[in-house]
């Protein structure tokens, strides 16, 4: 894609008025940077699984040593992976405003990577290990097929937010109040479909927020934003920046 963004001069003035914008990305964010998006057919040794059907406790529970394996896979795939100028563009905003809160459903850590400062990390970090039974952050033996804690025994599992499972109170918390405050809300390459992130937007539109789109293809929510701009995460968001320049 290599026109220029459909960018509105409304829009543009909404962001350079707002006292405070809240972010809201997805996987689509990092695709640029190579990491799959969730609901994309996985590659090679994965292809025969859906996410959907790995990230779960229960799927921990059956078969916690395969879990693994797909985790560490993704660990190394995130590894290897850099951020994109859709990161940076974000990061730098957060430079720009007053007050910017990032809420982000990415567990990859590019953010961070990109010089953002305040995450909200809404289904924790890929590369955090916890323990199954109460969640405690430990540091897992690689060595093993399947980590255990040194406190009570019980397996290791990587600190992510599965599907069925609870947000963690303080970034749910978090994210609400700043989706509550803010003048403008962007959601970014997200399908939103999964909740409570997805409500996220409905939240700010309720509090009187100018709620945005930036995703290449329309979601089922696209109907429901002040502004919904079909694009690629990269382009989009280096252009936005540039017409905020004064
Ligand atoms: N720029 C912007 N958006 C993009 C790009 C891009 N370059 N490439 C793809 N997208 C969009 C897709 O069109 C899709 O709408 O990103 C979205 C990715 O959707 P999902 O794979 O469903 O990812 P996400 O919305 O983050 O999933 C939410 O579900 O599986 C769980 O916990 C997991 O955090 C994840 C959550």
């Amino acid at each position: 894609m290599n026109e220029q963004s459909d960018i509105s001069a409304a829009l543009i003035k909404a962001l350079r008025d707002a006292r405070h914008v809240c972010i809201l990305t997805g996987a689509g964010v990092s695709a640029e940077s190579g990491v799959p998006t969730f609901r994309d057919a996985q590659d090679g040794l994965w292809a025969k699984y859906k996410p959907q059907e790995l990230a779960t406790p229960e799927a921990f529970i059956k078969d916690p040593a395969l879990i693994w394996r797909w985790y560490r896979w993704r660990r190394d795939l995130v590894a290897e992976a850099n951020p994109n100028p859709g990161h940076y563009a974000i990061a730098e905003l957060e430079q720009r405003m007053p007050r910017l809160t990032l809420v982000t459903q990415n567990v990859d850590g590019l953010h961070q990577r990109a010089g953002s400062k305040h995450v909200i990390e809404f289904h924790g970090n890929l590369f955090d290990d916890r323990c199954f039974s109460d969640r405690t952050l430990h540091t897992a033996d690689d060595s093993l097929d399947v980590p255990t804690c040194p406190d009570c025994g019980d397996y290791l599992r990587p600190g992510v937010v599965w599907f069925g499972e609870a947000i963690p109170e303080s970034a749910l918390n978090d994210a609400c109040a700043a989706t509550t405050d803010c003048d403008v809300f962007l959601s970014i390459g997200t399908s939103s479909l999964v909740y409570p992130a997805a409500g996220l937007t409905d939240l700010a539109s309720e509090n009187g927020a100018c709620v945005v789109e930036i995703n290449p293809i329309p979601t089922t929510h696209s109907a429901r934003f002040d502004f919904a701009i079909a694009g690629n995460a990269g382009l989009v968001l280096p252009e936005l920046l540039e017409s905020l320049a004064p």
